[in-house]
């Protein structure tokens, strides 16, 4: 069955084609000009899906080599992301849906990146720790099944991608920062000065990531206050990152010792960092088994709200799936 999705929930517009669990196309376009902002700009992101979403979904037809007439099944990210942004790809795919008589499911976005790291591999045996690190979102899950997610930990402040874009732009870096910090860092010395871990008393899944950064501002201000152009970038970089990812390494293996799993999985757009990546694989020596997506499913992509809706469809009773509500709601339009 032909699964097309489609995602729009922050800075990316992307529409994908699955054939059961293959990906046929995952056309993504990111939105480049919020650089000039600093950050994410709401009002012109979803303008901006507005201005595209009709071409993305054209090429992932086109390169998947399909026609609407083949879809068994549309999905669409419903949230959590900013409002403006997934209502156009949400009713996009709901007006999709229906005009083509498809059944239509909305997917959860924190959910999708978690599923992510099953795109293209064999199966993650359960029970599984599971690490889901993006923008807007830092959360532990242990995983027991489809559906079976219990939340362990989360930030209480900042996600780590956001501590990534804010440090960045400290430094004078253009958002998005995590890859700018993550390349600048491949040559810097990690130990040149060392920022505060991620440390909440009492509760050791949860993470803290506003004190880095803040530790960061403070440095900053009082070494380089006068002149920002002496700040030396790739140790800078180095520094912040080996705190970030020590703190997500130490609390995700600490919960997998805790409960007795060996298997991790680690998705959502931090994890596409070099070290991190690197510091999970060295517990692969252990005994662990270590889950990343491939990086293209990192960060946002329409094929993880495609894959998360098939394994729903066929984890689902008999019927679950179907459109009967959307052709109700839209026939009281008389469309
Ligand atoms: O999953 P994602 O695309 O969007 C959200 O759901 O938030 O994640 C975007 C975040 C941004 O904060 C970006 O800076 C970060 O992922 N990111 C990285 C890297 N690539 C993307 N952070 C650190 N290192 C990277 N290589
Ligand atoms: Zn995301």
């Amino acid at each position: 069955m032909y699964t097309f999705a489609i995602e729009s929930s922050c800075d990316e517009t992307s529409a994908a084609i699955l054939n059961n669990f293959e990906v046929c196309s995952n056309i993504i376009s990111s939105q480049l000009f919020h650089k000039d902002y600093g950050g994410i700009v709401p009002e012109l992101a979803s303008r901006a899906h507005i201005r595209t979403i009709d071409k993305i979904v054209k090429a992932s037809f086109v390169e998947a080599n399909l026609s609407p007439l083949d879809i068994g099944l549309v999905a669409a990210t419903r949230g959590p992301g900013l409002i403006g942004s997934l209502l156009v790809g949400f009713n996009f795919a709901k007006g999709f849906a229906v005009s083509n008589n498809i059944p239509f499911v909305g997917i959860n976005h924190i959910e999708s990146h978690l599923v992510s790291c099953f795109i293209g591999k064999a199966e993650i045996e359960f029970p599984f720790i599971s690490l889901v690190v993006s923008g807007g979102h830092t959360i532990l899950f242990l995983v027991s099944g489809y559906k079976d997610y219990i939340v362990l930990g989360q930030t209480q402040d900042d996600a780590a991608g956001e501590a990534f874009d804010k440090v960045a732009k400290m430094l004078g870096l253009e958002y998005p920062g995590g890859p700018l910090i993550d390349k600048l860092a491949s040559i810097g010395n990690e130990n040149y000065h060392k920022f505060p871990g991620s440390v909440i008393k009492g509760r050791p899944y949860d993470f803290s990531f506003s004190g880095i950064k803040t530790s960061v501002l403070y440095y900053l201000r009082k070494n380089f206050a006068g002149d920002t152009s002496k700040i030396p970038l790739n140790d800078l970089c180095a520094s912040f990152q080996k705190a970030v990812v020590g703190s997500l390494v130490s609390k995700t293996v600490s919960a997998a010792n805790d409960y007795g799993i060996k298997n991790i999985s680690v998705s959502g757009g931090v994890s596409a960092n070099s070290r991190l990546r690197n510091e999970f694989m060295k517990y692969t020596s252990n005994g662990y088994k270590v889950f990343f997506p491939e990086k293209i499913y990192s960060t946002d992509n329409a094929a993880m709200i495609g894959y998360t809706a098939y394994l729903k469809y066929i984890h689902s009773p008999a019927g679950t799936f179907n459109n009967e509500l959307l052709k109700r709601a839209f026939a009281r339009f008389g469309s």
